[in-house]
């Protein structure tokens, strides 16, 4: 072979090997990144939660509360308060993942005083959508992201399951979860059916990522293309998808009582708090849009974790007397099996829940309400 010929077939072979290193090199620098984006949020809560237990609670939006909670609730705001103000008493469920199940997860569970939440003599007993819970506070260490292995249980507030009881998807509906960051919810609806389609949106670019790398630490991959996720103002989707889906959950943007009392920036609390007043626009203009996504005969479920009337019943009444092709629907049943584990409030409707936290029933704040469109 004549030697220019055999210098420009070496080079060739050379360029050949730098290229396969660079996509190696690539594909190592994009796993490292993964890693660091699933770590940090992940960190980023366990810190938070890890600096609750020890930060002051925040005086102004305590006593905030305490003049609105005790004219709303009366005398069991005390002991509401009490549970609110002591992260120490403090329980966490776990809610296992049937995509990824471990017999090894649940026996550790039920050797440390966990149970199911509803047993299965109960009526919301679902075999496939398995929460655990303890009267003890608490929590189980929280699972950490693994490169391609999916988690084998989420912990969440136990109330947040009553959100997902209540929207009753039956296999093959289309479910909408309008403000679905960090992806609890969506991640229960999942475990309880098997929707045709779950499109889950949330207008927050980072929390956006972080509902990703939810649906991706618990969710196979073979059953991604059954879910959609979009960064929208849900206040747009009733315009731009009318009557698409069978169910819609709106768990909404709201006072989210637990954490506000732990805010350490005291001008940001008076800030929030003068802000609260809008908050009840939002969420009625956020239920105007599920309405409208829903198709005739489907239904919703609003869900705050306030105890807020304002954010509340104010704001569904306000639905149920401005929207002639809404109706309440009466979920009497499922708050009777709820009482078994949770303390509800009385003096609610029969179309709503009210989760009061209680001292070894420390769930909630959480409010629910069911409304079918016709
Ligand atoms: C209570 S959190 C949702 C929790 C979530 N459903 C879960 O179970 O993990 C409310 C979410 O609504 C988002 N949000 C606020 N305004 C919104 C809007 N206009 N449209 C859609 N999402 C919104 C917030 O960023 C927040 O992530």
């Amino acid at each position: 072979m004549p030697f220019p010929l055999r210098r420009a077939r070496g080079a060739m072979r050379a360029l050949r090997r730098l290229g396969r290193l660079a996509r190696r090199l690539r594909g190592w620098v994009d796993v490292c990144r993964r890693r660091d984006t699933h770590s940090s949020a992940e960190e980023q809560l366990e810190t938070k939660s890890k600096t609750k237990l020890q930060k002051k609670i925040c005086q102004v939006v305590l006593s905030h509360f305490e003049k609105q909670y005790s004219k709303e609730l009366g005398e069991v705001w005390n002991s509401i308060s009490q549970v609110l103000s002591t992260p120490q008493c403090w329980q966490y469920a776990v809610l296992l993942n049937k995509f990824n199940f471990s017999s090894e997860v649940e026996n550790d569970l039920r050797l440390k005083g966990y149970r199911l939440i509803f047993p299965e003599t109960s009526s919301c007993f679902r075999q496939s959508l398995k929460c655990y819970i303890s009267s003890s506070p608490g929590r189980f260490p929280a699972q950490k992201h693994r490169a391609g292995k999916l988690k084998e249980y989420y912990l969440l507030n136990a109330a947040s399951v009553l959100a997902v009881l209540a929207l009753e998807v039956e296999n093959g509906e289309k479910v909408l979860d309008m403000c679905a960051a960090p992806g609890g919810k969506s991640i229960a609806t999942l475990q309880y059916a098997w929707p045709g389609l779950l499109h889950c949106n949330e207008y927050d670019h980072l929390r956006s990522r972080w509902l990703k790398q939810t649906l991706e630490s618990f969710i196979p991959e073979s059953l991604m293309s059954l879910i959609t996720v979009s960064q929208l103002d849900g206040r747009q989707i009733g315009n731009l998808q009318p009557e698409g889906f069978d169910k819609v959950l709106v768990d909404a943007p709201c006072s989210n009582d637990r954490s506000w009392l732990f805010c350490s920036d005291t001008q940001q609390a008076t800030l929030r708090l003068a802000q609260r007043k809008a908050l009840s626009a939002i969420q009625i203009q956020l239920l105007r849009s599920a309405i409208k996504a829903l198709r005739p005969g489907g239904s919703l479920v609003y869900s705050t974790c306030t105890l807020s009337k304002v954010e509340n019943s104010d704001v569904v009444t306000h639905i149920l007397d401005s929207c002639s092709n809404v109706c309440p629907v009466d979920m009497s049943a499922l708050a009777s099996s709820a009482s078994q584990e949770f303390t509800l409030a009385s003096g609610v409707q029969q179309h709503e829940l009210l989760v009061l936290p209680e001292r070894g029933k420390a769930w909630g704040p959480m409010y629910v309400a069911k409304l079918k469109k016709m």
